[in-house]
């Protein structure tokens, strides 16, 4: 009993080297203890040894046992690595060994809704909210379902119940579509006064301003098209045509489900965290774009701006790709859990007009309401090799391409630890 309750304390104060030696020398001792298993897995998860934590995870759920939390945190490992339909699987699995899984009913609904399946995710997150009515993230999850659905009161209603500076944007952003336009800025000053900036309030905020001519108070970056970077890498950086095709070998053996986006037409989307991906194709792209990263704080450091002052201090790259075909494109979007947003062209199509395969920037996008004003846009040519950076709260679209050639895209956010 001592030994489970150390590997539950080691993993509750995060200590997952640890918690590995200890789980390892458990496993000397009995090398069919599950307990220790699933601690192992665990700690290989969180120390990015993705290779390791997959055998272990597979060979636990083989075991089939009679514990509902190994195929749970089964479940959320195959959904981080975007292996959505082992994840569901095993979330499946758990609430039929637990119908109170809590974590594996929302899981189960945040792959349901990753397919499009929003409806049928939101039936899980009640489920869920049935056994634990204050869960802020199965408020925010079911918030998001709602919001997809444009059923932005209900939305707005569960946003309500969960504190995340997310769901708190989020709820703006529904406030803004219901055109409550005191309400938005009530809202706004709530979240501006008591919450770290974000980027889905500071795109609000300029968007808002536009549509109801008055000032931009929002402090993150006022001028976001000052905020754009871009540069090719195969003239600056360790980057070469090998590399993009090893890229694409380790991406085509890893069995990384598509993910429903319904903005992109003629293409898809990875589903997971690309970079949680342990290859080295993976690793010298995530140093490249970290090198990138530097020279653009260095650059644009003279702006006095809340992106670059308020920079964050823990935070994550997130990334996966998006494949187009001829007459693929994007949709105006920006990147609401980000901080900084960014892309690496691995294939471009040839260009048959001007800016085929480009990329728009706007102050407009996400079918917001533009009460007929006119918002700014700028186009940045494309080319393969270029890597480009901006601000999250940018909106963002591609220019649809006629060439037969593909336009694959490595696309990645810095996602904050500390803002949530
Ligand atoms: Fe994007």
């Amino acid at each position: 009993m001592k030994k489970e309750q150390d590997l539950q304390t080691l993993f509750a104060q995060g200590n997952y080297e640890k918690l590995k030696v200890e789980a390892d020398r458990l496993l000397k001792i009995n090398a069919s203890n599950y307990d220790a298993m699933n601690a192992l897995a665990v700690a290989y998860k969180n120390l990015g040894n993705t290779n390791k934590a997959r055998e272990i995870f597979e060979k636990l759920i083989n075991l089939d046992l009679k514990k509902d939390f190994v195929y749970s945190n089964a479940g959320n490992f195959f959904l981080n690595i975007g292996n959505v339909d082992q994840a569901l699987k095993c979330h499946h699995h758990a609430v039929k060994l637990n119908p109170k899984n809590v974590n594996s009913l929302d899981s189960i609904g945040l792959a349901l809704s990753n397919m499009g399946k929003d409806l049928e995710a939101i039936e899980f997150y009640k489920k869920s909210l049935k056994i634990n009515n204050s869960n802020e993230y199965s408020h925010h999850n079911i918030g998001n379902s709602y919001r997809n659905l444009e059923k932005y009161k209900e939305a707005s209603t569960h946003y309500e119940l969960s504190t995340r500076n997310l769901s708190k944007c989020q709820q703006l952003e529904c406030i803004y579509h219901l055109n409550d336009i005191e309400g938005f800025y009530t809202k706004l000053d709530i979240q501006s006064k008591n919450y770290h900036p974000h980027p889905l309030a500071a795109t609000l905020s300029a968007h808002a301003s536009i549509r109801f001519e008055k000032e931009d108070n929002y402090s993150f970056c006022n001028n976001p098209f000052d905020f754009i970077y871009s540069s090719n890498l195969f003239e600056l950086e360790d980057f070469d045509e090998t590399l993009i095709k090893n890229v694409f070998e380790v991406f085509n053996k890893s069995k990384i489900n598509k993910k429903k986006q319904s903005l992109l037409k003629n293409g898809y989307q990875s589903s997971g965290n690309i970079f949680l991906i342990n290859e080295e194709p993976i690793k010298k792209i995530e140093k490249i774009i970290t090198n990138q990263i530097e020279i653009y704080k260095r650059k644009l450091s003279h702006f006095n701006s809340t992106l670059i002052s308020k920079w964050p201090k823990d935070y994550n790259l997130y990334g996966w790709l998006i494949v187009m075909n001829k007459g693929g494109r994007l949709t105006g979007h920006m990147h609401k859990e980000g901080w900084l947003s960014g892309a690496i062209y691995l294939e471009m199509p040839d260009k048959t007009e001007t800016n085929d395969g480009d990329i728009a920037f706007s102050l407009h996008g996400s079918n917001y309401p533009s009460d007929g004003k006119s918002f700014r846009e700028e186009i940045l040519e494309i080319n393969k090799g270029d890597i480009v950076l901006f601000p999250s709260s940018l909106f963002h679209a591609t220019i649809p391409f006629s060439s037969e050639q593909k336009r694959i895209t490595f696309a990645f956010d810095i996602i904050p630890n500390d803002i949530d």
